[in-house]
């Protein structure tokens, strides 16, 4: 018998919530796996160009991790995938292949590991747990990682908020990213942050779109890694003003995200102003809603 699974895309952060906030994004991969005799691994669709199709590739290496820690062998799989998500843009798309590999991978073998079990070790895998965190428990999760144990509370956001999403034609890998930042914050700019992540959670949960745009701040990792996104600074200072309920790099980036209320009625003009922004910086970026 074979198992398939659909697993959402996600942001992470949201501004100021870094490494502890994610979103569920309605844009997916599959990954189908069943047993076989010998491995063979197929892939599908333009965003998986490249990626190993040997025991290197990670849905089946991740898999391995999860029959081992059920004590389970299940040395050959005949795995097959499918992906709509750009690679490398910030949209989690290496977190839907470790959940996918691993809700198939659990699946397959009677689901013996608990979810909380699949996203600690998720998380170990990724290093943090706001991508895995989000595709694997949907919706708008809060993430906390010690660097052993991962927990999380998730909850639907508001009805009304839509998210536009630019993707920019350019990628830029997390490990980049993350060399951005620096070593040391001062204790202002963390309240500062503290202040914001909060706020952030109560406004979604209880539907304040007036507080999205105050809230989505952030002093912790957005400046740091403004120069390897041109024309982000100036998107998420002025998309609040063009209609959006705020603004955010998504994840690491490169693309970047704007909260929109499902009534606002310049949504298009919103759009072209993210792009055009981009544009004067010579990036192209593709827009998604
Ligand atoms: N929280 C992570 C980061 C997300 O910002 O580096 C990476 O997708």
């Amino acid at each position: 018998n074979s198992v398939r699974v659909k697993i959402p895309a996600s942001t992470a952060n949201l501004g100021p919530g870094f490494d502890s906030l994610g979103m569920a994004l309605s844009l997916y991969s599959y990954v189908e796996m069943k047993r076989a005799e010998e491995t063979t691994i197929s892939l599908h669709g333009e965003h998986l160009k490249g990626i190993p199709t040997d025991k290197t590739n990670l849905v089946y290496k991740v898999a391995q991790a999860v029959f081992n820690k059920a004590g389970v062998h299940v040395p050959e799989l005949e795995i097959s995938m499918y992906s709509e998500i750009p690679l490398t843009r910030g949209l989690g798309s290496s977190a839907t292949t470790i959940i996918g590999a691993m809700v198939a991978a659990n699946e397959l073998i009677g689901s013996p590991l608990m979810r909380e079990e699949l996203f600690t070790m998720a998380t170990q895998i990724e290093k943090h747990p706001d991508n895995v965190g989000a595709s694997l428990f949907g919706g708008f999760a809060v993430c906390a990682w010690d660097g052993n144990d991962a927990h999380h509370i998730s909850f639907d956001p508001p009805e009304q908020l839509e998210v536009l999403v630019v993707i920019p034609q350019f990628e830029l890998s997390t490990t980049k990213a993350r060399e951005a930042l620096p070593r040391e914050l001062s204790f202002q700019d963390a309240v500062y942050n503290i202040g914001r992540t909060s706020m952030l959670v109560g406004a979604l949960a209880s539907g304040r779109y007036d507080l999205l745009s105050a809230a989505m701040k952030d002093k912790l990792h957005q400046p740091y890694r403004a120069a390897l996104v041109p024309g982000m600074a100036e998107i998420l200072e002025e998309a609040p003003r063009k209609g959006a309920l705020g603004a955010a790099l998504s994840g690491a980036g490169p693309t970047v995200l704007a909260f929109v209320h499902q009534e606002e009625r310049d949504k298009h003009g919103l759009e072209t102003y993210m792009v055009e922004t981009m544009r004067a910086q010579g990036i192209e970026a593709d827009t998604m809603w």
